[in-house]
């Protein structure tokens, strides 16, 4: 079988997901789109996000990618179901913000860290209405700015951001913070320097668990192959 497995996200962010992947699938082949030129899809109208992201499954599907794990919170909420309706023949996997994790975890105070798309959209509003449980709490947090700095990689503003952002639960007695947005799954050692004793809950391994499902449900695992990953960017960078 010679078919790929694509991974798009706003940039670097769905890198978190690639590495379980690699971790539990030592036999498939990876192309990874890497579309920083468009970094950040969080502050983006619908519109303009599904034309990015059909743009980027159509890529990836004339490549040989019988299966498309949308590695960015953001453009599953608000593109996946369409995206689904029109490439009826390609298997999606998307990406939510582990609320349900944090709630059967039975955290009391949690914080959901996202882009400010994903705290606004109704499937957020959806995710803890049907996993909140009596005397759980959760604090729902836009960090506008923040994938981008950390696409960028400037560490100042990123940790002054963060302060900003945190500083004011230092005294709700948060136990647990969801990583909505695959970005900040690569800041975790500077979220924890600031709400310390906060269980961090990152879905990247529940997305890699459920890609590998999916295949087997599929009849598409490949068996004996080398694993292969090639990454793809939509921006020229400098090194
Ligand atoms: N990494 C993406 C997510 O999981 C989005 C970051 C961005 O705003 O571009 O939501």
């Amino acid at each position: 079988m010679n078919y790929k497995i694509g991974i798009f996200d706003s940039g670097m962010g769905g890198f978190s997901i690639l590495e379980e992947l690699r971790k539990i699938l030592p036999n498939e082949t990876f192309l990874y789109y890497k579309d920083s030129k468009n970094n950040p899809y969080g502050e983006k109208t619908e519109e303009e996000l599904f034309k990015i992201t059909s743009g980027i499954v159509e890529y990836l599907r004339i490549r040989g990618c019988k299966m498309i794990i949308i590695a960015c919170n953001t453009a599953t909420i608000k593109c996946m179901k369409k995206l689904r309706h029109i490439y009826k023949k390609l298997i999606f996997v998307g990406t939510v913000p582990a609320i349900k994790i944090a709630s059967d975890k039975g955290f009391q105070n949690t914080i959901v860290m996202a882009t400010p798309a994903t705290i606004n959209s109704e499937r957020i509003s959806e995710l803890i209405k049907n996993n909140k449980k009596e005397n759980q709490k959760f604090y729902l947090l836009p960090c506008k700015g923040l994938a981008d700095c950390i696409e960028v990689q400037n560490q100042e503003r990123i940790e002054k951001l963060l302060f900003k952002l945190l500083s004011p639960y230092q005294t709700k007695q948060i136990d647990s913070i969801v990583l909505g947005c695959t970005h900040y799954s690569l800041i975790k050692d500077e979220i924890s320097k600031i709400l310390c004793h906060a269980t961090l809950i990152d879905g990247s391994m529940g997305v890699a668990q459920e890609v590998k499902r999916q295949l087997k449900l599929n009849n598409l695992e490949k068996k004996g192959e080398k694993q292969k990953i090639r990454v793809v960017t939509s921006k020229l960078e400098t090194c």
